[in-house]
């Protein structure tokens, strides 16, 4: 197949090309490089021997997409492109709704104008909401705390309502819990710009020196240690969802979570990549962070019995996987 994947520089797509490429996919990316490095195509190539083909495109633009959509033959979408940054997107909610709806809603025009049938969408955990864990597939969504989190309900939404009028349209809504972790080789992985706002970014920064310590948001939590907990999943294992939800795609629309099922809290997270990297990371315990929730996790169970997809690594893997990256790209 010939998939287009938005967002393919960016952390998770840039491990989804390299699942899809070494299983003889052919891929085109389209990013317009706000939050990635044009150079992840030689990085991706380097690993897979394959090069993908890279337009520096906005998804937003309907005519541009319109070209690349009639250049080629594309079988499938994988839509990642969008911003992610819960607090900016606060502070900014206009360019979350135009960025993140809009670019769904382009996308979703062209497919149907140019008659590609597969659509695999980048959901997420959020838009549960405050439902209690294990998050399950039937709940009905809560209103996600932030505009971020809206965004992505909203474009689940879209395309459920764009399923149901277009009987050949075939859509995954794909809800990832906490993506971590890079790919074995150290060469893609996670690189946020500036102070990382997500855990694990955050520990391998303390790790490598250029943060002092890590603060925990919040110790008295109701979970064991008090620390909230969370479904981390390695990007690896993510990426590879993918492949296996585009596989068994069908017409209408279907929600999978893609998580372990498996909460971890912060201070296991710390002790975890201690026992992978012999690092500490020192710390020190904080007021809650305004928004977070207590526990979030999935059940994973639909997606094991209709993808057959299951995920394979553990948090140690996690770790180490994050601080080779770490160690080799900063
Ligand atoms: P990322 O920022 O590394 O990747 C997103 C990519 O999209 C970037 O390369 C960016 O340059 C590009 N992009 C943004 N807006 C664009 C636009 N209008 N046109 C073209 N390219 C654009 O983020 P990521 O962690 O790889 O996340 C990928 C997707 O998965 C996002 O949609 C995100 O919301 C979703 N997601 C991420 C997480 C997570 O924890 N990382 C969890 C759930 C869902
Ligand atoms: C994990 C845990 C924090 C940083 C976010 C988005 C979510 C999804 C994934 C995109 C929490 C604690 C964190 C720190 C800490 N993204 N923490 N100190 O909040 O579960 O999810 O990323 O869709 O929408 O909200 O992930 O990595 O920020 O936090 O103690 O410096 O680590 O309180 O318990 P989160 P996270």
């Amino acid at each position: 197949m010939l998939i287009l994947v938005t967002g393919g520089t960016g952390y998770i797509g840039s491990h989804i090309c390299v699942e899809m490429l070494n299983e003889g996919h052919s891929v085109i990316i389209v990013d317009n490089l706000a939050n990635s490095d044009r150079a992840v195509v030689d990085r991706i190539e380097q690993i897979t021997g394959k090069r993908p083909l890279f337009y520096e495109a906005d998804v937003t633009d309907a005519k541009y997409m319109d070209l690349i959509f009639s250049t080629h033959y594309i079988d499938g979408v994988i839509h990642l492109a969008g911003l992610k940054a819960v607090g900016e997107s606060v502070e900014k909610p206009l360019l979350y709704y135009q960025n993140n709806v809009l670019g769904t809603i382009v996308l979703a025009e062209q497919c149907l104008k140019h008659g590609v049938g597969k659509f695999v969408f980048s959901s997420s955990a959020t838009v549960y909401g405050d439902n209690p864990s294990p998050l399950i597939e039937t709940m009905e969504l809560r209103s996600a705390a932030n505009p971020y989190g809206q965004t992505k309900a909203m474009s689940e939404q879209i395309l459920k309502d764009a399923a149901n009028v277009n009987p050949e349209f075939a859509v995954a809504l794909l809800r990832y819990f906490n993506p971590v972790g890079a790919h074995p080789s150290g060469l893609i992985g996670e690189a946020p710009r500036g102070i990382p706002n997500n855990l694990m970014p955050y520990i391998t920064q303390v790790a490598r020196g250029k943060l002092a310590e890590l603060k925990v948001f919040g110790g008295d939590y109701p979970t064991p240690d008090g620390t909230g907990v969370r479904d981390y999943l390695h990007v690896v294992d993510l990426a590879k969802g993918h492949l296996a939800a585009l596989e068994k795609l069908n017409p209408g629309v279907e929600v999978y979570n893609l998580g372990t099922g498996r909460g971890t809290s912060v201070l296991e997270l710390v002790h975890a990549f201690a026992e992978a990297t012999g690092i500490k990371i020192p710390y020190s315990i904080g007021p809650r962070r305004p928004g977070d929730l207590a526990v979030v996790y999935a059940d994973p169970a639909k997606a094991k019995a209709e993808l057959d997809w299951e995920a394979q690594y553990g948090i140690v893997d996690m770790c180490r996987d994050a601080w080779n990256f770490e160690k080799n790209f900063s």
